[in-house]
């Protein structure tokens, strides 16, 4: 049991993780699936397994044959786009992670990785540094699925000694791959209008702070997690994660720091009012004690690589 299986390996989280894991352990030892076959010529180096996450027989065929040390499970219909298939998102959501942890009980999958949002906070939550143990109170559909999940992940673990961990991701920033019906994916588009000089208009207010990490943290916290020793993990639901917190103006400062001349403007949509039920930051001390979580990028120093890196395929694209 040496492979790595990531589902969902050709979402916004995972190219990058697969990415990550493969310079770790090698093409080999990673197995890669999704719905759709990944673009990434690097991915494509590993095992590619096409698989609908909901199809219980498809997955645990899967399981059964791969005996997974790891299986990264990260298919799931985001926050946006939920809200208008409401059913389709709790059955992608529920039903595959479903599917995963009783592969898990089946002695087919040795360690799980599922992820949780800040999307299961609401309302009744604190806005501000959100303690671990605080009220979960999602109006999303998508929230109400990872609420749910994280309860599923604990009810394995407890019952049926499943080690599977978990963590409440905020909005995540890279620029290898895009994000797809996400609330915060404002934060991502934005750079890449800045890098090609184009003005970007917003559908979040100027004042919307929400907890935000650069991928690189997200894909090492991830990983972090995943290596620490079992009687580690104290939390079984999920773990609270935060590197930073900023508004859409701030973005646009910290843009114009470098591009002086970049146009944001604001025409909030419906995703504002799911940004509004958010809280803006996250108490993650109990990931830093229990197995050392410590972020390293700041807004600025998250510009300064997202512009650089959309700005080099700009001028390499360019004739
Ligand atoms: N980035 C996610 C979303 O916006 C939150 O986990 O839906």
């Amino acid at each position: 049991m040496s492979k790595k299986l990531v589902i969902g390996a050709a979402g916004q989280l995972g190219i990058e993780l697969v990415l990550a894991l493969q310079s770790q352990h090698g093409v080999d030892s990673i197995h890669i699936a999704d719905i759709r076959v990944p673009e990434n010529e690097q991915l494509l180096k590993s095992t590619f397994l096409h698989l609908d996450a909901t199809d219980e027989g498809a997955m645990h065929k899967v399981f059964e044959e791969g005996q997974y040390e790891e299986v990264y499970h990260l298919a799931a219909m985001l926050s946006a786009t939920g809200e208008k298939r409401p059913l389709a998102a709790w059955d992608l959501n529920m039903q595959s992670l479903l599917n995963v942890l009783e592969a898990a009980k089946e002695g087919w999958i040795e360690r799980v990785f599922w992820p949780s949002s800040i999307a299961v906070f609401g309302p009744s939550t604190p806005k501000t540094n959100v303690p671990q143990d605080a009220v979960l109170d999602p109006t999303t559909v998508y929230g109400i699925s990872k609420q749910a999940g994280e309860y599923w992940c604990r009810y394995y673990h407890e019952k049926y000694g499943i080690d599977v961990r978990s963590l409440r991701y905020p909005g995540l920033i890279g620029h290898r791959s895009v994000p797809g019906g996400g609330t915060t994916d404002y934060a991502v588009e934005i750079y890449e209008y800045a890098a090609l000089r184009k003005p970007y208009t917003c559908f979040l207010k100027a004042d919307q702070a929400l907890p935000m990490m650069y991928m690189d943290d997200a894909v090492r916290a991830t990983m972090e997690l995943m290596a620490a020793p079992k009687e580690n993990i104290r939390i079984r639901t999920s773990y609270n994660l935060h590197a930073m917190s900023f508004t859409p103006a701030e973005v646009g400062e910290s843009i114009r720091q470098l591009i002086p001349e970049f146009d944001l403007n604001y025409d909030p949509d419906h995703r504002q009012a799911i940004a509004t039920t958010w809280p803006e930051s996250i108490d993650d001390h109990a990931a830093s004690a229990d197995w050392g979580w410590k972020p390293e990028l700041n807004l600025d120093a998250m510009t300064k690589v997202m512009l650089e890196a959309y700005q080099s395929r700009v001028i390499h694209i360019a004739p």
